[in-house]
């Protein structure tokens, strides 16, 4: 079995690790390093519950390798917000009610993060465009798209 040496730097923590030719990023994030707040749902690219960004890109991590992110920058869920602060998408979400089991949370969260870096004033369309590619399974999706929408709002009123 082949092994590589790759750094990563993960929520601003510089990472040095072996990985296996097959490791998928997602297990190494989870088992390797200890980001567990990020899920494990179907592992075959279609419920976005492992979602990450990449260099800001959100991205499945169970449809990449870990050999592949070497250099990388990743950011997961735990690199919003502070330690008992939510960030305004985390709270628009809590306020919402965008939640019920929370399962698919981590990864919505993660790919609402990235479009909101580049849609200022989204329409209710373009957030469910953005989120399709992430399943959930308790909500419905109407109080997901309800809290993109306020994310936005109040970060336009920011401005
Ligand atoms: Fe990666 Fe479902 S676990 S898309
Ligand atoms: Fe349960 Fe989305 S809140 S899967």
């Amino acid at each position: 079995m082949t092994e590589h040496e790759i750094s990563v730097t993960v929520n601003g923590t510089l990472h040095e690790l072996k990985v296996e030719s097959r490791t998928l990023l997602v297990t190494a994030l989870r088992e390797q390093l200890g980001y567990t707040d990020t899920n494990v749902g179907c592992e075959s690219s279609r419920c976005g519950a492992c979602t990450v960004q990449v260099d800001g890109t959100p991205i499945k991590s169970c449809t990449r390798l870990a050999v592949q992110m070497d250099g990388a920058s990743i950011e997961t869920v735990g690199a919003l917000g502070e330690e008992g602060k939510l960030n305004p998408l985390q709270k628009s979400f809590q306020e919402t009610h965008g939640l019920q089991c929370g399962y698919c949370t981590p990864g919505m969260l993660m790919t609402a993060d990235a479009f909101l870096q580049t849609a200022s004033d989204p329409s209710r369309e373009e957030i469910r465009e953005a989120l399709e590619g992430n399943l959930c399974r308790c909500t419905g999706y109407h109080n997901i798209v309800d809290a993109v929408e306020l994310a936005a709002e109040r970060r336009e009123a920011d401005q």
